[in-house]
């Protein structure tokens, strides 16, 4: 088949399309070369948009939908993971090809990458990929429960805890969930019957903590102690009679009997010496609020340790979905409006916003890129597909606004997603 050369304007390139001669533009300080034979993603174009160059050469048999490649996107070297696959060769500024195109990466290609300071590759986002990280996660969940069953095991028997494990556990979480939060959704509204419920809530706290800090993109080391601290937030109850956790209405003196957990937990995680000293802190601090209105000390704002800020997140809408009534089929809705109501009073702003982001979630008049490259703004949540709301597109895949925005129904279109939030409405 040969190739079917034409000359089109930046403005009219397509994503998919490929380049038929090779380019080079300045991007800020860096040299950026387009090489022949490469398909372009929206980073490429929105580049080559902002350069000198007014026309390209591409290879017009790539616009058809058979041939073109789906789905394909540029992202930091630093965010690859292995099984990706690469949708352009990757070169050197000085041309040497370091790996070909459509080769699934692995950590060797990752690592050489990043010693070369390549700073951005092109990838082809695999939808059956995405499909067999849920089992990959479910699977993850499922060890995390055991882990933390023997553990609770051993505290009440006063064994040793079995740290090595729960740190192999903690980093398997975090390598799922970077491969794909999303598949979390479904995951977190499984509810199951424990022989411990504290199982099932610190294991939902640990993956929710995790992916808000993944969010705020937290460095590794960093997202191991918060995991830790998030599966062990409640291990106070172990102090409390095993009859005042399960009971939904308490007695003044028995909920500050309850309250006490946040101590007891501090004194027993302080005594171990391996932990990081912000493992305690949360034990102890995971009940207070941004304004003051927690317990045990009712601290504020930035008085109150970021990962706590980060794990009482989680745990309150964790508490809101195990604690409502079976019946209520608005329960997920319920504990999300709830968040929103107390963004800024119970809850830090930026934390709020990231946990809603994370969780697919967009407040009314928040502004979100759609699949298609187009920006739209939520206009009404639909209670009973709260990730599917009423949007308005305001302007195009080219970022020009449309004179009269497009109402759109996402729960009737099915084939149109919200990719990530551009500004989140207040
Ligand atoms: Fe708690």
């Amino acid at each position: 088949m040969a190739s079917e050369k034409l000359e089109v304007s930046v403005d009219k390139l397509q994503i998919g399309d490929r380049l038929d001669m090779s380019v080079m533009v300045q991007d800020g300080i860096y040299t950026i070369k387009f090489f022949k034979g490469q398909f372009l993603t929206d980073d490429s174009i929105q580049i080559l948009k902002e350069s000198d160059v007014k026309k390209v050469m591409i290879d017009t048999r790539y616009r058809d939908q058979t041939l073109r490649p789906l789905h394909i996107k540029t992202i930091r070297t630093i965010d690859l993971v292995p099984g990706m696959k690469l949708v352009n060769n990757v070169y050197t500024d000085r041309g040497v090809l370091i790996t070909p195109n459509s080769k699934e990466i692995d950590e060797n290609i990752i690592n050489k990458l990043l010693m070369l300071n390549i700073r951005k590759v092109d990838i082809q986002e695999d939808k059956r990929l995405k499909d067999n990280l849920y089992h990959v996660f479910e699977g993850i969940y499922v060890n995390i429960k055991k882990v933390l069953t023997a553990l609770f095991k051993n505290l009440l028997a006063e064994k040793p805890i079995d740290i090595k494990n729960l740190l192999l556990s903690i980093t398997d979480i975090i390598i799922a969930a970077a491969m794909n939060p999303h598949n979390l959704t479904k995951l977190l509204q499984d509810k199951d019957t424990e022989e411990f419920p504290l199982i099932e809530h610190s294991s939902r706290v640990a993956v929710l903590s995790l992916l808000i800090g993944l969010y705020l993109n937290m460095e590794r080391d960093d997202l191991m102690h918060l995991g830790i601290s998030a599966l062990l937030h409640d291990i106070g109850k172990f102090k409390i009679p095993p009859r005042l956790w399960k009971m939904r209405v308490l007695k003044p003196h028995e909920k500050e009997i309850m309250n006490r957990h946040t101590e007891y937990g501090y004194v027993i995680l302080s005594n171990i010496k391996k932990f990081d000293y912000r493992v305690p802190i949360v034990a102890l601090q995971h009940h207070e609020f941004f304004d003051g209105s927690g317990f045990p000390t009712g601290l504020t704002e930035d008085m109150i340790d970021p990962f706590s800020q980060i794990v009482g997140l989680a745990n309150y809408y964790a508490n809101k979905i195990e604690s409502a009534d079976e019946t209520d089929k608005d329960v997920y809705y319920n504990a999300l409006i709830d968040i929103i109501m107390n963004r800024g009073t119970k809850f830090d702003k930026r934390i709020t916003n990231t946990f809603l982001s994370m969780i697919g979630y967009y407040p009314v008049n928040t502004i979100v890129e759609l699949n298609t490259g187009q920006t739209a703004r939520i206009v009404k949540i639909v209670s009973n597909a709260i990730f599917r709301p009423e949007i308005t597109i305001i302007k195009d895949a080219n970022e020009r606004k449309l004179d009269t925005p497009v109402l759109l129904k996402l729960v009737e279109h099915p084939e149109i997603s919200i990719e990530k939030n551009i500004q989140v409405g207040e």
